[in-house]
């Protein structure tokens, strides 16, 4: 995988990629990174490439013509025009499917923008997904195009040492992930929950899926819709629902059992 980040601060990206699991990569050629300063690109004497923008407003506008050519240049060396990702709140909320669907691609364009915004022309001439890493803004492009390298990078092949930790965790069938616990047995009174010290592997197992179905209940019951759920998970769910409220090892509240009462109704038919 090669990423291009189109910036105003390529020492941002640079040294924000540079380390731990993704450092590795590069290091390894699995990765690339290349970063593209917009500035070197300045069709104006003074080096700038923002102005006011039309019909008046708070903020300045970064200017068509140095992000087009940025672009230019470099599908020049490519031979070809790459996919441009173009990082703004406005755009498709980003999620696991759509970094699994990045990281097909040989070559990937981030491009950051500034201010106010970029000219919408060059957008329209350059720009292939709109993508947002959720519902807040943020001063620039730079982290959300670094959230998401991470996350494509990790579905690369040979990024990961342990290709299964892609699978099992979070996100993976739309369920969150387990909690984990490692040594000691016992942290100051706390003790590691004893399924996980009997080395029977198939309770383990249960006791896991178990843990995942009730988590995502709890933080994200809107993933639940598409879980794709076999006897055994509707059974435990089901004796969840049937608890008395707020008792027993794993509590809900009222409106969670009305939630699972209609999934566990829908399922039975499906
Ligand atoms: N630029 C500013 N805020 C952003 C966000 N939430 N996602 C992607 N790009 C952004």
């Amino acid at each position: 995988m090669n990423y291009y980040v189109m910036t105003l601060f390529p020492e941002m990206i640079e040294q924000g990629m540079n380390t731990s699991i993704i450092g590795r990569a590069m290091a390894k050629g699995l990765l690339t990174l290349t970063t593209l300063n917009i500035r070197e690109y300045s069709v104006r004497g003074d080096g700038r490439i923002d102005d006011y923008p039309y019909g008046g407003g708070a903020g300045m506008v970064m200017q068509a013509e140095p992000v087009c050519r940025t672009y230019e240049s470099l599908s020049e060396q490519l031979g070809y025009r790459p996919r441009l990702i173009y990082l703004t709140p406005q755009g498709r909320v980003f999620n696991q499917q759509m970094a699994k669907e990045f990281a097909q691609e040989k070559d990937l364009v981030f491009l950051c923008g500034h201010y106010e915004g970029i000219d919408e022309r060059v957008l329209e001439e350059i720009a292939t997904d709109f993508v947002s890493i959720g519902d807040y803004v943020l001063t620039g492009g730079e982290l959300p195009s670094m959230v998401m390298m991470d996350s494509i990078s990790r579905m690369v092949p040979g990024v990961l040492s342990n290709q299964e930790s892609g699978e099992t965790e979070s996100f993976a069938g739309n369920l969150l992930e387990y909690p984990q616990y490692s040594r000691p047995e016992v942290w100051r009174g706390k003790a590691v929950p004893p399924v996980l010290l009997s080395g029977h592997h198939g309770n383990v197992d249960r006791w896991r899926r178990d843990q995942s179905l009730y988590r995502t209940l709890k933080s994200r019951p809107d993933l639940m819709e598409d879980v794709v759920l076999d006897k055994k998970d509707r059974k435990f769910l089901q004796m969840v629902t049937d608890q008395p409220e707020m008792e027993g090892e794993y509590p809900i509240t009222e409106e969670e059992a009305r939630f699972l009462r209609k999934l566990l109704a829908i399922r039975k038919k499906t």
